[in-house]
């Protein structure tokens, strides 16, 4: 990786609320650990009761969060999804599909839950989100 896709990556992992208070050193091992992954219109990222062990942060494009034709949520640039399989090791809860091209960075299992016990804040903002999806405010 180059310094200049480092430094991108920085730029939108800085854009994503979950990791508002991440310290620059953090912001710098997250940019040099992630997989950045691309999909197509109409690609469908993870399906309803997969296995899952991977998070998924939005740099571009938009993603809708459904159940066959039921739509839970329509997510974009900053949002976050797959973070429920992580936390209680279940299958995937919904498809998830492109919506518009997208690029995404892809975080595994290990990766998120090092970042959540070594920063409260990043586990408060998930739990947050968790919580704003399981009440359908979100
Ligand atoms: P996971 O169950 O791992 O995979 C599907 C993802 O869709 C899930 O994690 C959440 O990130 C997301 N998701 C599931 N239900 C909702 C909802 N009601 N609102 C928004 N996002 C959801």
């Amino acid at each position: 990786l180059t310094d200049a896709a480092i430094l991108r990556r920085v730029l939108v992992l800085q854009k994503m609320d979950l990791f508002a208070h991440l310290a620059p050193a953090d912001f710098i091992w997250l940019a040099q650990h992630v997989e950045e992954v691309s999909y197509e219109q109409g690609e469908v990222i993870c399906r309803t009761g997969e296995f899952g062990d991977t998070m998924y942060g939005i740099i571009e494009g938009v993603v809708r969060v459904h159940r066959g034709s039921d739509e839970l949520a329509v997510l974009g640039e900053g949002d976050f999804f797959g973070e429920m399989s992580i936390i209680d090791s279940g299958p995937r809860s919904a498809d998830c599909t492109v919506v518009s091209a997208a690029v995404l960075l892809r975080l595994h299992k290990e990766q998120v839950l090092t970042f959540c016990f070594q920063n409260i804040e990043v586990l408060r903002s998930m739990m947050r989100v968790l919580a704003d999806r399981l009440k359908g405010v979100a």
